[in-house]
């Protein structure tokens, strides 16, 4: 009996575990929330602001806007760059599907390039092939923690005079050439959902920016377009940050960078040690800081090895088993199966495994062991 199936009953490794970074940093938490408690201070309390300063230069912006979510954060910046009606946002049908509903709900059309094979972020030329006379913005995703290809993306806007947006929801802390996530474009965004490696405990996004003007606009339109208050010259939303997720992020930030780090680590361990099996593992570009928000493979016979795991009680997950431009609700778009091949192949053959912080060399071990068991007894 492999070692791997020996284990089998005994150890179960979740994909991510928020309890034990909870246990980690619960007093800080605790004391932080405490005071907000106290202070009654629910909306735009000072921990906001404290926090859009740590943020903003965590990323090397002049600014950040602390907002209710990633989704949000997408709209606001959509909303403060004028894009709507008529206009059209190229995108990567390979991310979650915030990202192009936002496009929708501000009444924009999204438009999708395909990806690249191995890093699974928007490929820049086929980016170009896609504008037309109604392109207004690119929003590149920096996917599973890798940055895009900025360089070749910032010089087609530039060309083109077109604003681009880094949806960084999956990738706080991702460098590229040196340069943060979300400092490189007119606009960056964060998510601060639970599982990302800055989480909340609840929703929460930030939009940064080094323009005065948008930091100002998007101040604005996350209070409803209202300044002063009830005088309303532009429609916004109801999207603030809330000051408890404030007070939250602020001791959470302080370990972000170490958390990256462990990230990394346990990322080159399952790369060490999987080495020479039948799957991909995650392509790190040489000008890239990874963050490994997910530790994403490429095999095959992905679903057999997803239930391989599953039964060894190892949590696994796709993302994203459903193409975006496939989505039931933009079918009105005219896309079809075949469009966008890279992205089609990519959502049958990922397959995430657990990563975060505070996970285990045991644990991983373990993964490893009962990876290289499914190739060994598929033989
Ligand atoms: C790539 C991407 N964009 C946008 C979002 C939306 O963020 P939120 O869930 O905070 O609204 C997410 C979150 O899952 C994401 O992964």
């Amino acid at each position: 009996m492999s070692s791997a199936v020996s284990m089998k009953t005994k150890t179960k490794v979740p994909l991510i575990d928020l309890k034990r970074q909870y246990n980690g940093i619960k007093e800080e938490i605790n004391i932080a929330i405490q005071d907000v408690l106290e202070s009654q201070a629910f909306i735009l309390g000072p921990q906001v602001t404290e926090f859009e300063g740590l943020f903003a230069s965590h990323c090397n912006t002049k600014h950040a806007v602390g907002v209710s979510s990633g989704t949000d954060a997408l709209i606001l910046a959509l909303k403060s760059l004028g894009v709507g009606d008529g206009d059209e946002v190229i995108t990567t049908p390979f991310t979650f599907f915030a990202t192009v509903e936002s496009i929708c709900n501000v009444g924009a059309k999204p438009v999708f390039a395909d990806i690249d094979h191995e890093t699974f972020n928007i490929r820049p030329d086929l980016i170009e092939k896609s504008i037309s006379n109604k392109t207004k913005a690119i929003i590149p995703v920096h996917l599973y923690g890798q940055c895009s290809d900025m360089d070749q993306i910032l010089e087609i806007a530039k060309k083109h005079d077109l604003r681009v947006i880094e949806d960084s929801a999956q990738s706080v802390g991702a460098e590229y050439k040196g340069r943060k996530a979300g400092s490189m474009g007119d606009l960056g965004c964060f998510s601060f959902f639970p599982s990302k490696n800055l989480g909340g405990m609840g929703d929460g996004g930030m939009v940064t920016c080094n323009s005065k003007k948008l930091e100002e606009l998007i101040q604005m339109l996350r209070i409803h377009g209202g300044k002063p208050k009830n005088y309303h010259a532009a429609l916004g939303i109801n999207g603030r940050l809330d000051t408890l997720q404030a007070s939250i992020l602020i001791k959470k930030l302080g370990h972000l960078d170490h958390w990256c780090e462990e990230r990394r680590q346990k990322a080159s361990y399952y790369t060490e040690k999987m080495k020479g099996l039948d799957l991909v593992t995650p392509k790190v570009m040489d000008f890239n800081k990874h963050v490994f928000h997910l530790y994403v493979i490429r095999v095959k016979e992905r679903d057999r090895l997803m239930a391989h795991l599953k039964t060894n009680n190892i949590d696994c997950a796709v993302y994203y088993p459903v193409p975006q431009h496939l989505q039931k609700c933009l079918a009105d778009l005219g896309y079809k199966p075949g469009d966008m091949p890279e992205t089609e192949m990519a959502a049958k053959e990922t397959l995430a495994l657990p990563i975060f912080p505070e996970l285990t060399q045991k644990e991983q071990d373990y993964v490893i062991e009962t990876v290289e068991d499914f190739f060994c007894t598929s033989k």
